[in-house]
């Protein structure tokens, strides 16, 4: 139950930082180690068709990576809000998330790890802007997700060599 004092960290990497539709009680910038963040995870119900997947950011482990976002202090009923909006095979993982204002704490972060049935892989940072260019879902144009995400971590002053790639691909393809 509820107490009024219960908070989660929760880390966001890919929607969430751009497009928070949830109520939090405070927003830091903040990284996670050991993972690595990449298009890889196949997305039939926001971004792309059951026929026509578009392509959005999961979580892949690699030691030493470090990958920057954002963490949202939440209480735990907006989980099931997530829990709900992020279907399409994501699971919670507990964490540690650094802040970029100094320490750390345990929290949560959704991935989609390679068992899940939406679960595309790899691809080259071409062929992803490809799939992405031609993709669309309810939740909009899967290259709209892919240039907010890029947007917001250029103004957060966080690099992405994989995002940015993928990001100038798509501008390039619009010329
Ligand atoms: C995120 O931004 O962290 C995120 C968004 C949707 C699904 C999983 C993770």
């Amino acid at each position: 139950q509820f107490d009024g004092h219960h908070r989660v960290w929760l880390f966001g990497y890919g929607s969430l930082i751009f497009k928070p539709d949830f109520p939090f009680i405070e927003r830091k910038p903040a990284t996670i180690s050991n993972w690595t963040r990449r298009f890889w995870q196949g997305s039939h119900d926001h971004r792309g068709t059951e026929t026509a997947p578009g392509r959005v950011a999961t979580l892949i482990a690699q030691p030493g990576a470090v990958t920057a976002g954002m963490a949202y202090l939440i209480t735990p009923e907006v989980f099931a809000h997530l829990d709900h909006r992020e279907k399409n095979g994501y699971l919670r993982l507990a964490t540690d998330i650094r802040f970029e204002d100094g320490g750390s704490e345990l929290g949560l972060v959704y991935i989609a790890t390679e068992d899940n049935a939406a679960f595309l892989g790899e691809a080259s940072e071409r062929d992803i802007a490809s799939q992405i260019a031609r993709s669309h879902g309810p939740s909009g144009a899967n290259r709209d997700y892919l240039l907010d995400l890029a947007q917001a971590l250029r103004e957060l002053g966080m690099e992405d060599a994989h995002v940015f790639e993928i990001e100038r691909y798509l501008t390039e393809m619009r010329e």
